[in-house]
């Protein structure tokens, strides 16, 4: 199968939906492991009542470390489409156990082949969103000179250029350069696929995603850019022996290699997010009075359509 329809897009929304539901139950308890548990619990469950026949490319870790929706695990009813599935049931444990803004259920989906195994490391990222010209970003170039370049490209100044980065301390000297630039740098605590997809919605000021985060979240994030536009680079940050023997586990044979968008995600794949908190891009989960709301979204790259869901189910 070269794509994924809409109807099995909605069909497999339905494992995300199931993990944000389950994570939800733990917000604001302090226990970042309980919550991914039920979340990965769940998601599983869901995925292998479906008549699918999927393998985690990107999921909850090595077989040997991971009992649950590890790397090369088969999911799925075993009838029907072959897809190669990134998860990760719960994207901000730390969000959700501290009940903080954005954490998501989120999962990609593509054709066997489709999706880059991204080994359990960091990556350096760079993203912007739909509308500039074909390859304006460059990974390796200064911050200040990213911001200036994309500054002239949307017509503004670089004081009008908003930038998400991940507030740590490894990312000292990329935040100077942006301040010095006179950007407007926007820390967030965690959650860097919501950091990279936010530079395709206007409304939350957001221009550009600088800096390291997980490489998994990346593959994640450059599927949601593909499906409504961006650009994305990302190169893997090996820092030791094990990381390397993890990326050469993957089938990584260039290290230093620097990802576009479309090495990521190489044929047309469907991104799915769900709301546990609530956030910039979608409402949490609520339950209240015998019923349980969630909001999910499903971008389809093949058919360029987002479908915001708006989901009421019995609690
Ligand atoms: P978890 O949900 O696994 O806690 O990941 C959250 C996250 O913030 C990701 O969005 C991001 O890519 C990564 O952690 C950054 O890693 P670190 O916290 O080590 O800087």
């Amino acid at each position: 199968m070269s794509v994924i329809s809409n109807d099995l897009a909605m069909m497999l929304a339905r494992a995300p939906v199931e993990a944000a539901i389950a994570a939800a139950r733990f917000i604001g308890r302090g226990d970042e492991r309980a919550a991914d548990q039920a979340a990965v619990d769940a998601m599983r469950a869901a995925l292998n009542a479906m008549p699918i026949r999927g393998r985690v490319v990107i999921g909850e870790g090595e077989r040997d470390d991971a009992p649950m929706l590890y790397v090369g695990e088969e999911v799925g009813a075993g009838k029907g489409p072959e897809l190669d599935i990134a998860l990760d049931p719960l994207e901000g444990t730390t969000l959700t156990a501290k009940a903080k803004a954005n954490a998501l259920a989120v999962m990609a989906i593509a054709p066997k082949g489709g999706l880059l195994h991204a080994p359990d490391t960091y990556m350096d990222k760079i993203a912007i969103g739909p509308g500039y010209p074909p390859d304006l970003i460059d990974l390796d170039e200064g911050a200040a000179d990213t911001v200036r370049k994309l500054a002239k490209a949307k017509g503004v100044a670089p004081e009008e250029i908003g930038v998400c980065v991940l507030d740590r301390p490894r990312h000292g000297g990329i935040i100077e350069a942006l301040r010095g630039v006179g950007a407007r740098v926007q820390l967030i605590d965690d959650g860097d696929i919501a950091g990279v997809i936010n530079c395709t919605k206007p409304e939350t000021g957001i221009d550009l995603y600088l800096g390291q985060g997980g490489a998994p979240e990346g593959v994640l994030a450059a599927a949601a850019l593909k499906c409504v536009g961006g650009q994305f680079q990302g190169r893997l940050v090996i820092r030791n022996e094990q990381e390397r023997m993890r990326a050469e586990a993957a089938g990584i044979e260039d290290l230093k290699r620097r990802y576009a968008l479309d090495d990521l995600v190489s044929k047309d794949a469907i991104f799915i997010a769900v709301g546990v908190t609530s956030g910039s891009l979608l409402r949490g989960v609520r339950f209240d009075s015998g019923t349980i709301r969630t909001n999910a979204v499903v971008m389809n790259s093949a058919t360029h359509t987002v479908t915001e869901l708006h989901i009421r189910q019995p609690a």
